[in-house]
């Protein structure tokens, strides 16, 4: 697949080793610098929000050295000019997350939709505390604020990208690296 690709934006060395940077601050806030609020020292909830976040999840998980459970949910927006930012349940998570400590992770935040219905949906439920991870970041797009509190990488330029879980139609979420797809690939 790499020939369809016209420029690699991350390659797989880059991806992981900040992968292990963001494991590594997230195991210290955790274990020692008071980001776990549970107060009966339950493991940290990972949620993987499906699908783009899995490979993020499988990599990140790795590379936490602190006690945690996982959980999955699936969201689908449906956005439309008349309706912009319409975002659906698909699957729930299989938890409680009551008074447990919750950490969302995200393949990428781009308007802030999909992020701020997964907060609200959650702090409902009274988690004991409630972050959220993303691999990438594209701030200018935004149009409702939401707080990050881990970024892998921020994407400055509104470009449209692949790989590490991230689709077009459907396909190339296996690459191990991020890339721009080739625009006569991204007609069908
Ligand atoms: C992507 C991504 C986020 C959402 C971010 O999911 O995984 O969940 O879009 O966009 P937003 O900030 O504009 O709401 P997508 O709907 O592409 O589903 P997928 O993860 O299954 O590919």
């Amino acid at each position: 697949m790499r020939e369809r690709m016209e420029r690699i934006l991350f390659a797989e060395e880059t991806i992981q080793r900040r992968v292990k940077d963001i494991g590594k601050a997230i195991s210290a806030d955790y274990q020692t610098a008071g980001a776990a609020k549970d107060i009966e020292h339950r493991p940290l909830i990972a949620v993987c929000i499906l699908q783009g976040a899995v490979m993020f999840m499988a990599d990140l998980m790795r590379t936490i050295e602190i006690p945690v459970e996982y959980d999955f949910m699936s969201i689908s927006s449906y956005g439309s000019s008349t309706s912009p930012g319409a975002v659906r349940l698909l699957q729930d998570l299989s938890h409680s997350i009551t008074g447990r400590d919750v950490l969302i992770v995200e393949d990428i935040v781009d308007t802030g939709f999909t992020a701020n219905y997964i907060k609200r949906g959650l702090l409902a439920r009274n988690p004991a505390s409630f972050r959220i991870c993303t691999l990438l970041d594209k701030p200018f797009r935004r149009e409702e604020t939401i707080e990050m509190d881990y970024v892998g990488f921020f994407l400055e330029e509104d470009l449209f990208v692949v790989g590490y879980g991230m689709d077009y139609a459907g396909v190339y979420r296996n690459l191990p690296y991020i890339a721009l797809l080739k625009p006569e690939y991204r007609r069908h």
